[in-house]
């Protein structure tokens, strides 16, 4: 061993020319990485929000025949939203009160009350619609008659087609506030 040391590998300093390509190499590497993440997401963001941002269409559902309904009884029916999520299963079903008038005469009304969507229910007895959330009440004409609902029942247009009765879906307006 003479104890020499090794000199230090010193690297020359790099030429302008080498490191313009260096940045523009970096710059190449960051632009087609962000190209391919782009291209990997974006069909399945795709997939999870256009049917969000869809507007949904009103679509006649049928909830049963006119003899299945009595005169003057009020009866929960349930049917499929509008324009039902691929994913949303048991929860694109939705439900409505439904109200025989007379002969084909029907009424619908939103089971979610107006003020923040709770499901209201029927109470044959004193005719009237009762939710539990904050104590909200209407008339059995779906008008309000105690609470904090801040308009009627919602209703959905009602037609007879062939014997079968169909309701309207639609998105309901809900208080937000
Ligand atoms: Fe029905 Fe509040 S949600 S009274």
């Amino acid at each position: 061993m003479t104890g020499d040391a090794e000199p230090p590998c010193e690297r020359p300093a790099p030429t302008p020319e080498e490191i313009n390509r260096r940045k523009f190499l970096d710059k190449l590497c960051w632009g087609l990485g962000s190209l391919g993440a782009a291209l990997v997401v974006a069909p399945g963001i795709g997939f999870i929000l256009a049917p969000l941002l869809r507007h949904a269409p009103a679509q006649w559902r049928t909830v049963g025949k006119v003899d299945d309904f009595k005169v003057g009884e009020t009866t929960a029916v349930r049917f499929q939203d509008a324009s039902p999520l691929p994913w949303a299963g048991v929860t694109s079903n939705i439900a409505a009160w439904l109200r025989r008038d007379e002969g084909e005469a029907f009424t619908a009304f939103a089971i979610n009350c107006s003020h923040l969507g709770c499901p209201v229910r029927w109470v044959p007895g004193p005719k009237l619609f009762m939710c539990p959330c904050h104590g909200g009440v209407y008339y059995q004409d779906g008008s309000v008659a105690a609470g904090p609902p801040p308009r009627p029942l919602d209703r959905y247009r009602v037609r007879v087609v062939e014997g079968a009765v169909q309701i309207l879906t639609k998105p309901l307006p809900i208080e937000t506030h």
